[in-house]
């Protein structure tokens, strides 16, 4: 397989999920409701086919919250060697709004200063940082405020995000604004299943139309601050597609793919420099509906399909005509028996889809590190690292081991 020279070899994390000690709406949501999704673990989860291994986990409370996570914040400069050792050169991370203004404009100088030391010890190392500045978690004041239900505090992000980039931006190019703006305004608003719990489509609509906003009054904001800054979003991306040759399953698939993709894409295209792309999982449609072959399931329950990434990257190439960079991409995998085979199909979609001229320029996986999954908790393991949970020593597993002779060799070739 051939890769292009300054492609980019990353993992992806967030703040929230691997930093610890976070206060933010969801370490506040997960202590009023650690003992309460506890008692409904069982229910939850008892159809998945880990269930045995997992039972006692998510049933006890203190799965439910991040509390250390896996202590990042501390332990960044022993993370970024072994990204070093696994042949790395890029990162994606997001910056903790909630540590950087606890209070409304009241700026840390602290936490300014961690960020600048973070970035630092990237860029010693050769690894090329990748700055989220919203993924999922947000200071209280600006979620007590309405947070982005509310059109008019969208100005706050901005300030924020013209803040951070002034402070660390010399030393950055590639910016996320948004992590998953769908996948956030679904889960806390239409489904209730992530603060602040809301279950109402209208709600959840407007915050995906605010959220839209903010990724495009932010990219203008850090565009005139300076042109060469590389701004998007991670649009959470599954592939759609019809069971069989009937003319609705095909109608259905492609309608489907649509709204899942399009309705955002189509909105923040312009204000983009690339599209950021996090891949999991595909949807399988028969007729009207999406119904999965549920075959090969990753732990929490997704229809693996690591080689459909190809066709995703092929169709947001040809709709849009941006470079595309997978921001994430892994697979919840507890043993570590199937995060390889991921990984090889993975390096082939995207060879092919270099092959086919698709402008890819570079893959994320997710994660480094095994990690806080939101409203799961600490169970699904996707890191290609171990985190032993009460040492929180790292132990890169096996798959790490065979990806990283996999990239010292494509860069050989
Ligand atoms: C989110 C990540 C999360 C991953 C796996 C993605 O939708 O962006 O934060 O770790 O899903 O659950």
């Amino acid at each position: 397989m051939k890769f292009p020279k300054r492609f980019l070899w990353g993992v992806s994390t967030s703040a929230h999920q691997v930093e610890g000690g976070n206060h933010n709406q969801w370490s506040a949501w997960e202590l009023e409701n650690a003992k309460a999704n506890a008692a409904q673990g069982k229910a939850q989860y008892h159809d998945l086919e880990v269930f045995d291994d997992i039972q006692a986990a998510v049933t006890t409370p203190e799965n439910y919250i991040a509390g250390a996570a896996a202590n990042h914040y501390d332990r960044f400069e022993a993370d970024f060697d072994l990204m070093k050792k696994m042949q790395l050169n890029a990162f994606r991370f997001s910056v903790e709004w909630s540590r950087i203004e606890p209070n409304e404009g009241a700026w840390n100088a602290q936490a300014i200063e961690h960020y600048k030391r973070y970035v630092a010890a990237l860029k010693k190392r050769d690894i090329e940082p990748m700055m989220t500045l919203f993924h999922f978690s947000l200071p209280l004041w600006f979620t007590e405020k309405g947070g982005f239900e509310k059109r008019k505090n969208v100005k706050y992000f901005v300030r924020f995000a013209e803040k951070i980039v002034e402070e660390l931006g010399k030393d950055i190019r590639f910016i996320i604004t948004i992590n998953e703006p769908a996948v956030y305004a679904l889960e806390s608003y239409q489904e209730g299943n992530w603060p602040p719990e809301v279950q109402n489509k209208r709600t959840a609509f407007r915050v995906l139309r605010n959220l839209i906003y903010a990724h495009n009054q932010t990219a203008k904001k850090i565009h005139t601050m300076n042109r060469r800054y590389k701004v998007a979003i991670a649009k959470h991306s599954s592939y759609v597609f019809p069971g069989d040759d009937a003319l609705l399953s095909r109608a259905s698939a492609a309608v489907l793919q649509y709204i899942k993709d399009d309705y955002v894409l189509r909105r923040i295209r312009k204000t983009s420099d690339f599209i950021g792309v996090n891949y999991y999982l595909s949807e399988r449609v028969y007729g009207y509906r999406v119904h999965n072959e549920d075959k090969n399931l990753s732990d929490v329950g997704w229809d693996m399909h690591p080689e459909h990434l190809q066709y995703v990257l092929e169709r947001l190439d040809k709709k849009y005509k941006l470079p595309l960079i997978v921001t994430e991409n892994g697979v919840a995998d507890a043993d570590d028996t199937a995060r390889k085979w991921w990984l090889a199909k993975t390096m082939m979609a995207l060879n092919e889809a270099l092959k086919e001229g698709v402008r890819v320029q570079g893959y994320f996986h997710r994660s480094l590190l095994d990690n806080f999954e939101w409203a799961h908790g600490h169970w699904p393991k996707f890191g290609l690292v171990d985190v032993d949970p009460t040492t929180l020593n790292r132990k890169p597993k096996q798959s790490a081991a065979w990806w990283a002779k996999f990239l010292a060799n494509a860069k050989k070739n």
